[in-house]
């Protein structure tokens, strides 16, 4: 039966030698089962997670949590499964640690999957003590981190787990864009169980121990014949640089989850309030010689790239720029900094990848930032130098239309205070695409070295003067001379910022220099933006 002669461990009355009928024996066997508790995974299995260079859930909600803030929920929850027979061993928690604890001092609700337990697989108890952590955070406007090292739907309790499975998928779907969901993959994430932590905001994985994958390498050997790797097939640098299912590879545990730490320091508890502020006084906006270096960045030659990165660092608090999935598509740059101490997105063109074209992955990977930034009340800066489209059949058969339009709905769905920057080239439709006014932009600035134009002098000159072009060679005329000439006049009356100034599409033109005072107080004046769109049910972005 399920009831225990104990009234609820395995161990017999008779062998704890407590006295369960007294009151100090009542609290002396409470102290028992706690210690039940906290060893629910045999020293065996706890010391093979340790060779794999793996922490226990345990120690890792240790290193994630405030020390001494975690609480435990349903820690004397088990299965109740009679499919592993009649004398199966129930410990307590059913291999999942599930509560709440504060991280730097705010609550965030927590379930680390114990691979120490039944593998860390996922039956009905397991799955409805996540539920209900998550259900719990809904209630209270908190953030979930969940820790995931699984083997999967425990296959004992077959259906009853794919249902839970599926349950947990309901609420990250319902709680998306209302509290930020954190998934941290620390060892084998496989089959459907991918797709909650697929559903969440972040997903962070760790280098050589943990991996995703819907079927793994031996069904792909038997069905398609296809040789892979674990690590080559799902592991954090797969799922880094060339699936962008992750966002972060951890180079150990700690690292992983200093990580989503940090993450949750730009994030608000919910989408009901803003992101936390750190310091509140108003920053000094003199030049400083950070800010000087921006005057030089930009080089003579259109086609000498430089590097991104050091703009958004001349602009952010500290030059503090915390990167999400800094390894996909690198032609964009995402990521976190703060400006005066308050949180802001940051999407940015990089001219030293692809010449910082846009092609489907960095459409994609930028489209999700911006929406998460607007689900999460986090102001958006946008620094722009884009040539355009990348071009190739690959990237149109691929669907660069349809994936490449996610961008351009993210940006005109946001309503958090936008802000885009102009550094160089901003050419035909990516410049629309880029937090362009037109987009609904609230402050948008220009470098005197903008050029904003259909498309850039070279091509723009083939197109307009190919008559012109080939009557100068016939005439046995210097060609590239010619060329040059139009070139130069195309650069002066087109290729510049200040067509767009003309009409208020960039409402000043800045010194470089000037960029971080333009943009604080840009952000400063706002902080008291309202924005709604027309109401609907959803709107039907293209997938
Ligand atoms: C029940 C499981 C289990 C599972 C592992 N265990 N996976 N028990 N259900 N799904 C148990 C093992 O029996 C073992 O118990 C202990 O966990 C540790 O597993 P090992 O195999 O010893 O560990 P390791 O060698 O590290 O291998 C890890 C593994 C492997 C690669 C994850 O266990 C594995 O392949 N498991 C099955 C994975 C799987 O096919 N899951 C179902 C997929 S479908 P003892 O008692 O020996 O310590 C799925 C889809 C969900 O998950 C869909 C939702 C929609």
């Amino acid at each position: 039966t399920d009831i225990q002669p104990t009234g609820g461990t395995d161990v017999p009355a008779e062998d704890t030698g407590i006295d369960i009928h007294t009151t100090a024996g009542k609290l002396a066997d409470l102290k028992r089962r706690v210690g039940e508790v906290a060893h629910a995974g045999s020293e065996r299995a706890v010391e093979k997670q340790h060779a794999r260079g793996k922490k226990t859930a345990r120690e890792r909600l240790a290193m994630l949590l405030d020390e001494g803030s975690f609480v435990e929920m349903d820690k004397y929850a088990r299965h109740r499964s009679v499919a592993f027979g009649q004398d199966a061993n129930r410990p307590y928690g059913d291999g999942v640690v599930t509560g709440y604890g504060t991280v730097d001092g705010r609550t965030v609700a927590v379930f680390a999957q114990d691979f120490t337990v039944f593998g860390g697989s996922l039956g009905e108890v397991f799955g409805e003590k996540i539920t209900k952590v998550m259900d719990f955070a809904m209630k209270v406007g908190c953030p979930v981190v969940g820790l995931n090292d699984s083997g999967g739907a425990r296959i004992q309790e077959g259906v009853v787990s794919l249902g839970l499975y599926g349950e947990i998928f309901r609420r990250n779907v319902h709680a998306s864009g209302v509290i930020p969901q954190i998934s941290l993959i620390m060892g084998p994430c496989a089959g459907g169980a991918v797709y909650s932590p697929a559903v969440t905001d972040f997903t962070v994985m760790v280098d050589q121990t943990s991996h995703m994958f819907i079927t793994g390498p031996e069904v792909i050997k038997t069905v398609t014949g296809e040789d892979v790797s674990f690590e080559e097939l799902g592991g954090a640098r797969t799922h880094n640089s060339k699936s962008g299912v992750a966002h972060y590879m951890g180079t150990d545990e700690e690292d992983a989850v200093e990580y989503v730490k940090a993450l949750l320091s730009y994030l608000p508890s919910n989408n009901l309030e803003q992101p936390p502020v750190f310091g509140d006084e108003e920053l000094d906006l003199d030049v400083t010689d950070d800010d000087r270096a921006l005057d030089t960045i930009i080089p003579d030659s259109p086609n000498q790239p430089y590097d991104m990165h050091r703009v958004i660092e001349a602009v952010m608090d500290d030059g503090e720029f915390l990167e999400v999935a800094p390894l996909f598509a690198p032609n964009i740059l995402c990521g976190f900094g703060r400006v005066e101490g308050r949180s802001v997105g940051v999407v940015a063109n990089q001219p030293m990848q692809f010449a910082g074209t846009l092609d489907i992955d960095a459409s994609e990977k930028a489209a999700r930032f911006v929406r998460t930034c607007d689900a999460f009340n986090v102001p958006i800066l946008t620094f722009v130098d884009v040539p355009g489209f990348l071009p190739g059949a690959d990237q149109e058969w691929d669907g660069i239309i349809r994936r490449g339009a996610k961008l351009i709905y993210a940006y005109a769905e946001a309503t958090v205070p936008l802000v885009t920057v102009i550094t160089r080239k901003a050419y035909g439709g990516a410049y629309d695409v880029m937090g362009s006014k037109h987009l609904g932009a609230d402050i948008n600035l220009a470098w005197p070295t903008a050029q904003i134009a259909v498309m850039g002098a070279q091509g723009a000159v083939n197109i307009l003067y190919r008559k012109q072009l080939a009557a100068a060679a016939e005439r046995g005329e210097d060609v590239d001379a010619t060329r040059q000439r139009f070139i130069t006049e195309y650069e002066d009356t087109l290729a510049n910022p200040y067509v767009a100034a003309e009409r208020g599409y960039i409402d000043t033109v800045i010194t470089p220099s000037n960029t971080r005072m333009n943009v604080t107080k840009a952000l400063r004046a706002l902080r008291t933006k309202r924005e709604t769109l027309p109401p609907k049910k959803h709107g039907n972005i293209p997938l």
